[in-house]
């Protein structure tokens, strides 16, 4: 599985729009239910106006109607073990829990796992 992970992560990486950063991400989500949402950044020449791939993906996954995050994988072919912004950890642990792995990858595949717990501890939550 991490291997189709990866290889969605990627496929998504190849549709980034990152033409001021030149610095495409694909990221690739598993759900509970065992699909898969990929998604890439998408910038703007308004710079602050893009988002991330992991941003993306996790639209997809809501806009399908689901809700739990089962795996996380996150590539980029300039950066080998890219990690997830603040911003989208933030995002991704609304979804997912402590223990949910977070794939880490170089340019071949996974060669890294890590817990979005150990990314984003004490986590804001309003709960
Ligand atoms: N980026 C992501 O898509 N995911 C990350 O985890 C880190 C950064 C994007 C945002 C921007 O389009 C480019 O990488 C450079 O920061």
């Amino acid at each position: 599985m991490k291997d189709t992970l990866f290889q969605a992560a990627r496929a998504a990486m190849a549709n980034s729009h990152s033409p001021y950063s030149k610095f495409p991400v694909g990221a690739a989500l598993l759900t509970a239910a065992g699909n898969i949402y990929h998604g890439c950044n998408i910038e703007n020449a308004s710079y602050p106006e893009g988002w991330c791939a992991e941003t993306s993906a996790l639209s997809q996954m809501v806009t399908a109607g689901e809700r739990k995050i089962a795996e996380i994988c996150v590539t980029a072919e300039k950066m080998d073990r890219i990690t997830p912004c603040g911003g989208c950890r933030q995002r991704l642990v609304e979804f997912a829990t402590p223990d949910t792995p977070v794939h880490l990858c170089d340019q071949n595949g996974v060669v890294e796992t890590v817990t979005l717990g150990n990314l984003l501890p004490t986590s804001f939550k309003l709960d």
